[in-house]
């Protein structure tokens, strides 16, 4: 199957090699193509150019789908690589609570929160929990997700964290999204182990850990190393147990204080680090030379009305910068992509450049994909989408809740609604 598609108002985001991340002023950078064309053969990205350079039709063999794109513009499609997509039910009471003024972490103490959601999907079948988050799948995939890393950590417990992991491979295989798979035993110190948290921290490691690593349910470890929830200590020691079973970390860091997840997480060589509402000049110099990929969640720090991290300063010291949705029930209930582009822009001000940049190349090297997606480049899976008709590149995160994605295309075929 080939598609075809002529007239491209804008083909955004193309590379002639594949660049493992783009960092500092290089993300300001976006390279794109007026009046393109772009052949998709075989689900990946065989060729792309400006319109006079355009296959004619009797060259290709075989069946070609082709689209007239017009006013319309090509984007790679969204990677965003930090979400707990599995999870069960909602929590919007906390919402109100929220908004009544309590604190996130006042809510986590009276065992709301995290802790909530475990209840609730410690009561919920494997099929329930498939069945509603494929509905979240379906519902990002439309809004212009191609690939999303999914986490464990609403179970606390060996079984339900494998249910979860379960579910989230099950998702992988019904679903034309690329998934990579974390454990994140360690999201909350679970109702049963209060008061013995190290206790707990021997549980992931000697069971949960070698039985996930069994059914090669993960591919990465995470831990919420922060202020009330895990220290530094536990987090070495988990990360260290993770990776003996190949699971390079990625870590919930700095996001209610200077917590040491930023320094702990370049230390074991983690593949990013996210949140970081808390970083000052010593988690710069950590982070700078080093192969961890900042990662910020604007969707988090907006809904919970956090302080948001200095991208400004991290950019400016030369760093990259991704950007992911954090999709989850109780800091960041939104998938929405694009609306995370208009977060940054508007409360980190960030270019529209750099947050597409943030959520598309830099948001695959934070999930391990970036030889294959989070750009246009020859041979690179084609996980596209097509726009309605726009009139800039910039008009899409500054149409902030416009649905601007008009046509999704993964592994080379159209999805269909
Ligand atoms: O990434 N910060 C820790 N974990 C999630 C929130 C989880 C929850 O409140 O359910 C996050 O924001
Ligand atoms: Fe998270």
């Amino acid at each position: 199957m080939q598609i075809l598609i002529l007239n491209i108002k804008q083909l955004v985001q193309v590379e002639k090699k594949p660049a493992k991340w783009v960092a500092g002023d290089q993300m300001s950078k976006l390279d794109s193509i007026s009046n393109a064309f772009l052949l998709v053969q075989d689900g990946v990205i065989k060729d792309f150019g400006t319109m006079d350079k355009a296959p004619e039709l009797s060259s290709l063999s075989g069946d070609v789908l082709i689209y007239n794109a017009y006013d319309r513009m090509v984007f790679p499609s969204f990677c965003d690589s930090h979400t707990h997509l599995v999870y069960a039910g909602s929590r919007e009471i906390e919402y109100t609570d929220k908004i009544r003024g309590l604190s996130y972490e006042e809510i986590a103490k009276r065992g709301g929160g995290i802790l909530n959601s475990a209840k609730l999907l410690a009561k919920t079948s494997e099929d329930e929990l498939y069945e509603q988050t494929l509905q979240r799948a379906n519902e990002i995939i439309h809004k212009g997700t191609g690939a999303v890393e999914i986490k464990s950590g609403y179970g606390l417990s060996l079984e339900s964290e494998l249910k979860m992991l379960r579910v989230a491979r099950r998702i992988k295989e019904t679903t034309p999204l690329t998934v990579k798979t974390t454990f994140l035993g360690a999201h909350a110190v679970p109702e049963k182990y209060k008061g013995k948290q190290s206790e707990y921290v021997d549980l992931i490691i000697n069971e949960m850990i070698p039985m996930v690593a069994a059914e090669e349910l993960a591919d990465y470890i995470d831990v919420f190393c922060d202020k009330g929830f895990f220290t530094v200590e536990d987090t070495e020691r988990m990360l260290m147990a993770g990776i003996k079973y190949g699971m390079r970390p990625k870590i919930h860091a700095n996001e209610l204080d200077y917590s040491g997840g930023i320094q702990v997480g370049v230390k074991y060589n983690a593949l990013s680090v996210d949140h970081l509402e808390y970083t000052g000049d010593s988690e710069i110099k950590a982070l700078l030379n080093s192969e961890t990929m900042p990662t910020v969640l604007p969707g988090a720090a907006f809904f919970l009305g956090m302080v948001d991290p200095p991208v400004r300063k991290m950019i400016q010291f030369g760093l990259p910068v991704a950007m992911a949705s954090d999709y989850n029930p109780g800091s960041s209930p939104s998938g929405d992509m694009k609306f995370i582009m208009s977060l940054g822009c508007i409360k980190l001000r960030m270019l529209p450049e750099e947050v597409i940049n943030a959520t598309t190349i830099n948001g695959a090297y934070a999930m391990g994909i970036s030889d294959t997606h989070g750009s246009i480049c020859k041979g690179k899976v084609a996980n596209v989408f097509i726009t309605k008709p726009i009139p800039s590149i910039e008009y899409i995160p500054y149409s902030y809740t416009a649905d601007l994605v008009e046509t999704v295309i993964l592994n080379g075929k159209i999805v269909s609604k």
